[in-house]
């Protein structure tokens, strides 16, 4: 009855809990996480996609309940640390269903591959090559996989655009680097390489470029095949399946990306005589994204003759994807009902610089005033894994709600956790 209540005055329930009820409970701002929706989004891949592996990607968000939740669905992990590889390990994930990638990995995050036993290991640049083999030692054994730039342009910016030749991941497909690169690889008998590798970018809404990559893999595969009699057994195309942010965005549709990726993958193998390769994929924002909403506190409004500012209690430290990519979201008010008309209003956030715009144009009722609450949607991927501490504002907490319970799973960062750091004096 209480929630209904809620309900009644405007609120939004998520995971079967009121928001009002999480920000009583844990403050703003606070980020809260769906397990449900998680846990959904996972089997959602498995049913695309029952005969490939899929690997969520940790950047997107990693926390040890994450971790436990997606290894419970079945799915295996990207990482691309030391740091995330460990959390994800010491919670119990099985390190052969982890892939580590990276474009300078450290002797740290080699180091602690080989010692968890990592599945297999992506290479990225030449250098590498000498560097794992020595690292893996003579009459040691390690799967790798590399990964190939196919020379694709895809992606919501320019700056998470990686298929592309120029730029700092991968080896390079259409001047033969990476051809040659693998000729190296396959000299080392201490890695085993399973197959290529290639990540087009992220925020992609389009099949298309998956279904060039799989052609562009599928002739790598075959021109290896003849030079050096070997047939790569698994193919991973990465990840970077975009999602709607706003009400009538859209998100690319998994049913019809595994449908036509299948199809390309059965046909240009026919067309090449090699067999299919066994497929992985490694969606991080689809999973994460849309199982999380941030929650903030209104602190300030401000009406110019151009514009009203509506100032939050977090911002780019919590949030920096407006400022560096210019994304746009939708945030609404939560927890009372207005019937005020909509007007445009700029949602800002508490930091010390101009540009820290959470959402700039967007539509609120016309009476928001300090104390309001306000969520952002679709806030799971991208955040918190990319906060920073600009400011010392400590990172906010979050939490998880499931069939009408909310769980801590990582608090706030207090001034003591900041202050514990600061050795010095
Ligand atoms: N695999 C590799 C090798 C990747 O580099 C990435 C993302 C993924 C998988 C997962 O991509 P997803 O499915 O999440 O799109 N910070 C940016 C996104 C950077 C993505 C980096 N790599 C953003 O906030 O939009």
């Amino acid at each position: 009855p209480a929630s209904t209540a809620r309900q009644d005055r405007g609120d939004l329930a998520v995971g079967g809990v009121p928001l009002t009820e999480i920000a009583d409970r844990f403050g703003t701002p606070v980020y809260v996480l769906d397990e449900g929706e998680v846990r959904a989004r996972c089997r959602t891949y498995r049913d695309a996609f029952p005969e490939a592996e899929v690997l969520y990607a940790a950047k997107a968000f990693l926390c040890r309940a994450m971790a436990h939740w997606v290894e419970e669905e079945g799915l295996g992990l990207d990482v691309c640390s030391a740091g995330e590889l460990e959390l994800a390990v010491t919670t119990g994930f099985p390190p052969e269903r982890i892939v580590l990638h990276g474009n300078a990995k450290s002797p740290h995050d080699l180091e602690t591959a080989l010692r968890l036993g990592v599945g297999r290991i992506v290479i990225d640049s030449p250098s590498e090559i000498a560097r794992l083999a020595a690292a893996v030692g003579t009459g040691g054994h390690q799967r790798v996989m590399v990964r190939v730039v196919p020379g694709i342009s895809a992606g919501g910016h320019e700056k998470i655009r990686t298929g592309t030749d120029d730029q700092k991941f991968g080896l390079t497909l259409t001047d033969g680097y990476a051809q040659h690169a693998i000729a190296r690889i396959l000299d080392q008998p201490q890695l085993e390489l399973t197959g290529l590798h290639c990540h087009l970018g992220s925020q992609i809404t389009s099949v298309k470029p998956y279904l060039a990559a799989v052609r562009r893999m599928v002739g790598l595969t075959a021109r290896l095949r003849d030079a050096h009699g070997v047939v790569l057994p698994e193919l991973d195309l990465g990840g970077g399946h975009g999602i709607a942010y706003r009400p009538g965005e859209e998100a690319l549709d998994l049913t019809t990306l595994a449908r036509k990726v299948r199809a390309e993958l059965v046909e240009s193998c026919a067309a090449a005589g090699l067999p299919v390769p066994r497929l992985l994929i490694e969606p991080g924002r689809a999973i994460a994204g849309p199982a999380g909403l941030a929650l903030y506190h209104v602190l300030a409004v401000k009406r110019t003759a151009d514009r009203t500012f509506v100032a939050v209690d977090g911002g780019m430290s919590d949030n920096p994807r407006p400022a560096l990519y210019g994304v746009r979201y939708a945030p609404r008010l939560i927890g009372r009902h207005s019937t005020a008309e909509p007007a445009p209003v700029t949602v800002v956030g508490r930091h010390c610089e101009a540009g820290d715009i959470l959402a700039s144009d967007v539509r609120l009722p016309g009476d928001v005033h300090p104390g309001d609450l306000l969520a952002v949607p679709v806030a799971g991927a991208y955040h918190l894994s990319m906060a920073s501490g600009y400011n010392l504002v400590g990172r906010p907490p979050v939490v998880a709600v499931d069939r009408g319970h909310a769980r801590l799973l990582v608090r706030r960062e207090s001034l003591d956790d900041i202050r514990s750091r600061d050795v010095g004096l």
